[in-house]
């Protein structure tokens, strides 16, 4: 917060404060004089009931006063007061730090037992794959899916179908270093509209085989082998897909197929040594490879 808007932000706050004590302790001193009294007497509702101004029952006013001194307290105490840290010294990054390393200590040795052992006894423990399905609800399922299927542009991690190969260790690089997979757009490469379509349809049909006769075969020869492979198997260390399976990344219509040609795509799976560590990390390869090796 920039100077001026911290004492921006203390003075309005002091200031609601003062006004807060002043309406109650005036409210408090306002007594109906005789005059009022009197004419109360025409508005008479129930019998006994009438309007007057007179001043709060005790408990009620000094509930009030004590609010606002319980206020001033918490912003002496507490963060509040614009760039005020607060003479109790809490802060929320302190306590969530404190939690994680609670959390740590708790789990840690956990993790560490787990992660000694090596991936096929892993991949086979219930325990460990138990722990494995928690972390990969907390840190993998807002992408992959809550059942690891995948969406479009989300690889599904249950089927046999890897852009980076689907060895424990393997996947255990994906997860640690991330990947980011670079399609470029080759609109122009591929000569316009023309040449697009007939790339397109040649995509299609590449499951069936190549089709040499093809316009875009030669085309193909040129552009795309070098990522994608002479038959169209794709390259596990540039995360090129096959193109000759019927598992789709990012779909088999005409439409995404023209999409990727033109725009390119580049799904990037963010590196999570650093947030979840190594432990953790290798728990989870294990379970993420015992989803297609049950
Ligand atoms: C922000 C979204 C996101 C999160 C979170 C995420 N991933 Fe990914 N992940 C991706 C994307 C996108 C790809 C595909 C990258 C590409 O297209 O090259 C991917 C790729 C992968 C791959 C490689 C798949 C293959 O076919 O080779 C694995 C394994 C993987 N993720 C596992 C995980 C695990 C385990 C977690 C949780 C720790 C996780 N991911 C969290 C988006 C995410
Ligand atoms: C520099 C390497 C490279 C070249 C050259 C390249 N691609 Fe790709 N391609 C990729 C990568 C990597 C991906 C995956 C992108 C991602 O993970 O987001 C991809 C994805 C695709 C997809 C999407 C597949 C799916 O499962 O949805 C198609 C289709 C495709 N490429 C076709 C082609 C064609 C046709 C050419 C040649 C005209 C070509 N690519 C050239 C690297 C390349």
């Amino acid at each position: 917060m920039s100077n001026a808007w911290s004492w921006y932000v203390i003075i309005g706050t002091v200031a609601t404060l003062v006004a807060c004590f002043w309406v109650v302790t005036y409210a408090n001193k306002q007594r109906a004089s005789k005059e009022e009294i009197a004419e109360s007497e025409a508005h008479v509702w129930d019998e006994d009931i009438r309007e007057l101004n007179n001043p709060l029952p005790m408990w009620w006013f000094w509930l009030f006063i004590l609010t606002v001194i319980w206020s001033a307290l918490y912003l002496v105490w507490y963060p509040g007061m614009g760039d005020f840290e607060g003479v109790g010294d809490w802060s929320q990054e302190q306590q969530y730090e404190a939690e994680v390393a609670a959390a740590e200590a708790e789990y840690g040795p956990m993790f560490a037992a787990f992660a000694e052992q090596d991936f096929a006894d892993l991949a086979r423990d219930p325990a460990a794959l138990g722990v494995g399905a928690s972390l990969y609800a907390n840190y993998c399922s807002q992408c992959h899916g809550s059942t690891a299927m995948g969406a479009r542009g989300f690889p599904n991690l249950t089927d046999d179908d890897w852009l980076y190969g689907g060895s424990p260790q393997q996947i255990e690089q994906s997860i640690l270093n991330g990947r980011s997979g670079v399609m470029p757009a080759l609109g122009a490469a591929l000569g316009g509209d023309q040449g697009v379509d007939e790339m397109v349809s040649y995509v299609q049909s590449m499951q069936d085989g190549l089709d040499q006769d093809s316009p875009a075969h030669a085309r193909y020869m040129t552009l795309c082998v070098a990522c994608h492979g002479p038959t169209g198997t794709g390259n596990q260390v540039l995360g090129a897909p096959s193109l000759v399976d019927d598992t789709w990344l990012y779909g088999s219509s005409p439409q995404a197929i023209r999409k990727t040609l033109l725009e390119g795509r580049n799904g990037v799976m963010p590196a999570h040594g650093d947030l979840i560590g190594a432990d953790r990390a290798r728990i989870l390869a294990a379970y993420v490879y015992s989803l297609s090796n049950p």
